[in-house]
């Protein structure tokens, strides 16, 4: 499916006129260094191949028109000279109206415009289909405006829109993966400074994602918790964020600490830990080494941090069962639900899909989604 095409087709028959330009932004996968992205650590994502595109036009107004294909075909209309409000009916606008009003905030001054909205990033999959969206929006706008924003600086605004307009207190990760994955590159994204490195992944190896398809119920109260718990593990060790504490700090005030809260704390210690790790051996091609460091992940987020769900916990444990140490598996993203993550040599692939599909549905009910890409470039104008 060609989406440009879709997308400028689509344009064209709803305003009557051709789109200047298509903006490509792409949804990410994390490979390790969950939740660490809030408390100022380390993460490796990369950006995935299924995308958000953009169609836009300039218009002579102050009006800003928005199609969405993919929710049958909703529109939005707002004005750039009033005050943008919360949508209550349509989720999706919230995520464009939120990046205008950030992008407003700094005083950037912007021009009305038509947009149609299309692509393939899984919804609700734990991809990150809305930091696509709100990089997408912004880089638009950047583009139609000639604003010259840098990419860092287009995914703090889209994390501003997500945290403040549409009210998800996410950290940064999704939304800089997106504004800067590079071809073929995963990025170990130190987030306290946002300082990035490549991390080449070997043609050799293929990147999974399967979606558990579990139904995520919790996920937005539930991450607020964990951010808040993480907060208070930070202050009762008397650091700014828990970047700061090491693991040998940890095991000696462990004791001294509530129990609940040291488990958070735990798993983001030594989660940084792993990150780091983690990237010497991507680098390497060290598959054993990386195994081991995803199966050390999930664990952690299981029994310390506890965002599984059973469901995943299975899916983990039959993808596991093929690779053993020839390659690693782990739950990717915010948590209960959502997708795993694997990572194997090419030629196991077909017996991963093959054991999923017979072993998935049959023990949990619920049948998988399986996609498969390489690590693609952040957001473009095509
Ligand atoms: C969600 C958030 C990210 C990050 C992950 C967990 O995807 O949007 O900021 O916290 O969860 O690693």
């Amino acid at each position: 499916m060609n989406f440009e095409h879709n997308v400028r087709n689509a344009f064209s028959t709803h305003f009557s006129r051709d789109a200047a330009f298509v903006v490509r932004a792409p949804g990410r996968v994390n490979l390790i260094g969950e939740h660490t992205d809030y408390n100022e650590g380390f993460v490796l994502p990369c950006a995935i191949e299924y995308a958000t595109y953009i169609a836009v036009a300039p218009r002579k107004d102050n009006i800003v028109n928005v199609l969405a294909l993919d929710c049958n075909n909703e529109t939005d209309q707002f004005l750039l000279t009033q005050p943008l409000e919360f949508h209550p009916e349509q989720s999706w606008s919230n995520y464009v109206r939120g990046v205008v009003s950030e992008l407003q905030k700094l005083n950037y001054q912007l021009t009305g415009c038509d947009i149609c909205i299309t692509g393939n990033v899984p919804q609700g999959a734990g991809l990150s289909s809305s930091a696509a969206l709100e990089v997408g929006i912004a880089y638009a706008f950047n583009h139609l405006c000639e604003l010259f924003i840098d990419r860092k600086q287009i995914a703090k605004i889209a994390q501003a829109a997500e945290n403040n307009f549409v009210g998800c207190n996410c950290g940064i990760m999704d939304q800089l993966i997106s504004a800067c994955g590079k071809q073929n590159q995963a990025l170990g994204i130190d987030c306290r400074t946002l300082d990035l490195i490549e991390v080449t992944i070997a043609p050799e190896m293929t990147i999974m994602m399967v979606n558990s398809n579990v139904k995520r119920g919790l996920v937005d109260s539930e991450y607020n918790l964990r951010r808040q718990q993480c907060d208070a593990g930070a202050k009762a060790l008397g650091k700014t964020s828990l970047r700061d504490v090491s693991i040998q700090e940890f095991e000696q005030q462990k004791c001294f600490l509530d129990p609940q809260i040291a488990k958070r704390i735990e798993h983001i210690v030594y989660e940084n830990a792993r990150t780091l790790n983690a990237m010497q051996a991507f680098t390497n091609n060290d598959v054993q080494q990386l195994s081991k460091l995803m199966a050390e992940s999930h664990g952690s987020m299981r029994d310390l941090f506890e965002i599984t769900t059973s469901q995943i916990d299975t899916l983990v444990e039959i993808i596991n069962n093929v690779l053993g140490i020839q390659g690693g598996v782990r739950m990717t993203g915010g948590g209960f639900g959502g997708c795993v993550v694997a990572f194997m040599p090419n030629d196991m692939v077909q017996e991963v899909i093959a054991a999923i599909r017979s072993e998935y549905q049959a023990k949990t009910g619920l049948r998988e989604s399986i996609y498969i890409s390489l690590p693609a470039s952040g957001v473009c104008v095509l």
